[in-house]
């Protein structure tokens, strides 16, 4: 969506995946994540959106017809809690559904079908920065009337929203292909779960969307399970690499307030969120894949380019490529940097790494020669004289 957000894939955090809808989702949560962001030195890195989902409301409206906040969970409200978020320098996120009601609690929680502009209207006054807009008991009407009404009442609300389609992409015409003229970012898969498997699915049904996406609209394979437990440490950094070689939102699904530090390793590599965050704003592509192994490209904005080696068998293996195939050819020499273990090294054109199972190795591959960091500033002062 042309709206001036989202020009980089959304980076910060959704509650979801760690608590659903359990008791430890409340106020005291939403800024204790805030003021991680801040001492742990997410936000330094770019996580920005401390987002909030399902059963935030209490099952009715009020006389008005407007939204309630849950009084057990938010007893001063929204607004107080979008204000602790701004005063820390973020912004703050909030959650409804495209239909009568939401997806989860019994009975319900109050949805937005019918209620488009009197919620905009809301959630801009309490200083909602992104909408979550969820796909549940929808009634049968048309995802894209649906999706468009709240797309035109954000606009109308006069507050800059990121607008996030949760439409799972399963209705024909299929999300993306109507998704950048109405959302910010659109949901291509069905929930991710803390597991492998799922996680790795997720990336697979994303696969063939890279046409879709880009600055300002992208895909969204769903949140992080980084740090919940259920995958191993090498899962996890493939979980993380695949996410950024995608350009995928990359929104924090576990509670940082108790983030270990090998779980703040992964989330605060910023050579990987470099990748996420690329200007350019292209999806990797599959170069080669076949018998459990995969090559991802990505071009980048200063003419490198990312390259994925996805292991996903039981057992360490070779996963090989070259410059040429990447997209790079016609140097001499490229420079490989491992975003990981950051070595680097040269190489004529095989680009090539023993892989763990369900590891992936991520290299930044440069055209060796390449000009350093200042040499256009010594050319620029040359001119000068
Ligand atoms: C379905 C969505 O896909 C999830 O991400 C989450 O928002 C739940 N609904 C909440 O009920």
């Amino acid at each position: 969506l042309e709206n001036g957000l989202a020009r980089t894939p959304p980076m910060g955090f959704n509650n979801w995946n760690t608590t659903q809808c359990s008791a430890t989702f409340n106020e005291a949560m939403v800024k204790g994540v805030a003021d991680s962001f801040v001492s742990l030195g997410l936000k330094d890195v770019g996580y920005q959106y401390v987002n909030i989902d399902d059963c935030w409301a209490e099952k009715t409206r009020d006389a008005s017809g407007n939204l309630v906040p849950e009084h057990t969970r938010f007893p001063h409200g929204i607004k107080s809690v979008a204000d602790y978020v701004h005063a820390k320098g973020l912004k703050f996120g909030l959650y409804t559904s495209a239909g009568t009601k939401t997806c989860n609690g019994t009975g319900g929680f109050p949805g937005g079908l019918g209620h488009e502009q009197q919620d905009a209207d809301l959630f801009a006054s309490w200083g909602v920065d992104y909408l979550k807009y969820d796909n549940c008991n929808n009634q049968g009407v048309d995802a894209q009337q649906r999706y468009k009404a709240m797309r035109d009442a954000l606009k109308k609300s006069g507050r800059p929203i990121v607008y996030s389609i949760c439409e799972w992409g399963r209705t024909d015409p299929k999300v993306w292909t109507w998704g950048a003229d109405v959302g910010n970012l659109w949901r291509t898969t069905g929930d991710i779960s803390d597991n492998w498997s799922s996680m790795i699915s997720r990336v697979h049904t994303n696969d063939d969307l890279a046409a879709y996406a880009g600055p300002g609209h992208w895909n969204d394979p769903d949140m992080l399970e980084v740090g919940n437990g259920g995958m191993t440490a090498t899962e996890y950094r493939t979980h993380f690499s695949l996410w950024a070689m995608m350009a995928a939102p990359l929104l924090i699904g576990s509670d940082v307030r108790s983030a270990s530090a090998a779980t703040q390793a992964i989330l605060k590599n910023t050579d990987v969120i470099a990748l996420d965050q690329d200007p350019l704003g292209k999806q990797a592509t599959i170069v080669s894949a076949g018998g459990g192994l995969a090559v991802y490209s990505k071009q980048l904005a200063d003419g490198d380019r990312a390259v994925a080696l996805l292991n996903e068998t039981g057992a360490t293996a070779t996963v090989s490529t070259t410059a040429s195939a990447i997209g790079l050819g016609g140097s001499p020499s490229y420079t490989l940097k491992d975003l990981w273990s950051k070595a680097t090294r040269s190489t004529t054109g095989a680009i090539s790494a023993s892989v763990p199972s369900h590891g992936t190795v991520v290299y930044r591959v440069s055209r060796a020669g390449a000009q350093p960091d200042g040499w256009y500033q010594a050319e620029d002062a040359t001119v000068a004289q």
